[in-house]
C-alpha cells in the first residue's frame, strides 16, 4: 500500500479501504498537500478492486479544523482564481465507490465541506460541524453553501454560514446531515460495519444506486426518473443480477462477480 505525508491508509476489514486525515498538530488543517494526497488515496481505493467502501476520517479530536488558513493568508486573488478547484484534480466525483464520512471532534469549514461531499456521514458524539468562514472575512469555497443549504434547509444554513452556528452531533442527526451518532468509544467500529455491509454487495449495483441517488441532488424529477430506469435496466445486463436472483430463489448468499 502506498504512504502519503499526511492521510494514513488501512483495511481494517475485508473490502473497507480508510483514509485517515493525519496533521494532528494543525488539527488536520486542510493545506494543498494534504489534499493532494487525499485525492491520490481516494483514487488509489477506487481502483482497488478488493475494496467495495471507503472511509474518510480524522482523530477523535477533529475531522477537519477546515481549510488552512495560514496557507490561504498567503494565496493572493489571481492563484485562487486561476484553479479549476480548491486543488487541481480534487474532485469526489471521480470516486464512483461509496465513501462514507466518519467524523470525532471538529467538522469546520473545508472540513465540514469534505465530510458532505461523502455519501453518508457517521458521527461520534463529540463531533461540530460549522462553517466559520464568515469570521475570516470569506465565505465557503468547497461547496458548503449549497451542499448544506441542500442538507438543513435555507433557514438554517443561514444561521449556521451566516451567524457562525455551529451544530453538534445530536442537531446534525436531527436536521439529517449525518446518518448516524454513536459514543465516542465506539463510532470508529460502527462505520467499519456499515462499511463491511456495503463492500458485501454487488459493487456494480451498489455503484449505478449511488449514481441514481447522487441524480437526484441534481436534475428535475422526470430526468432523474429516466436516469434511474436506464440504470435499472442497466442492471438486468449484470452478471450480479442473474446470481442476486437465483441466491434468492435456492435460498443461498450470492457470490457477487462485479460484472
Ligand atoms: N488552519 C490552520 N491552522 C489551524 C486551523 C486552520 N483552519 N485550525 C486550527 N489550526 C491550528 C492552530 O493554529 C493551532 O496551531 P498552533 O499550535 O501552531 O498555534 C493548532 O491548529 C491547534 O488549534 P487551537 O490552538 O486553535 O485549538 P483549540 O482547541 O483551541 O481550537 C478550533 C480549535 C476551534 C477548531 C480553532 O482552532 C479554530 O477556530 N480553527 C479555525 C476554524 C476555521 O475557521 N475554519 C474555517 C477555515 S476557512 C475554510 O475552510 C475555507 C473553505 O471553505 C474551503
Amino acid at each position: 500500500m502506498e504512504t502519503y505525508e499526511f492521510v494514513l491508509t488501512e483495511t481494517p476489514a475485508p473490502g473497507v479501504g480508510v483514509i485517515r486525515l493525519n496533521r494532528p498538530a494543525a488539527l488536520n488543517a486542510l493545506n494543498q498537500a494534504l489534499m493532494r494526497d487525499l485525492m491520490a488515496a481516494l483514487l488509489a481505493f477506487e481502483a482497488d478492486p478488493a475494496i467495495g467502501c471507503i472511509l474518510l476520517t480524522g482523530s477523535d479530536k477533529a475531522f477537519a479544523a477546515g481549510a488552512d488558513i495560514k496557507e490561504m493568508a498567503a494565496t493572493p486573488y489571481v492563484a485562487m482564481f486561476m484553479q479549476a478547484s480548491l486543488i487541481d484534480g480534487f474532485d469526489f466525483s471521480r470516486i464512483h465507490k461509496p465513501i462514507i464520512a466518519v467524523v470525532s471532534g471538529f467538522a469546520l469549514g473545508g472540513g465540514c465541506e469534505i465530510a458532505m461531499m461523502c455519501d453518508m456521514i457517521v458521527a461520534s458524539e463529540t463531533a461540530i460541524f460549522g462553517q466559520p468562514e464568515i469570521n475570516l472575512g470569506i465565505l465557503p469555497g468547497g461547496g458548503g453553501t449549497q451542499r448544506l443549504t441542500r442538507a438543513v434547509g435555507k433557514a438554517l444554513a443561514m444561521e449556521i454560514m451566516l451567524a457562525d452556528r455551529r451544530l453538534t452531533a445530536a442537531e446534525a442527526l436531527h436536521y439529517g446531515l449525518v446518518n448516524r451518532v454513536f459514543a465516542v468509544e465506539v463510532y470508529f467500529a460502527e462505520a467499519v460495519k456499515l462499511a463491511q455491509k456495503i463492500a458485501g454487495l454487488s459493487q456494480v449495483a451498489v455503484r449505478l444506486t449511488k449514481e441514481a441517488i447522487q441524480k437526484a441532488e441534481e436534475l428535475p424529477l422526470h430526468e432523474g426518473l429516466e436516469f434511474e430506469k436506464r440504470n435499472f435496466y442497466l442492471a438486468f445486463g449484470t452478471d450480479d443480477k442473474a446470481e442476486g436472483m437465483a441466491a434468492f430463489i435456492e435460498k443461498r448468499k450470492p457470490a457477487w462477480k462485479h460484472s
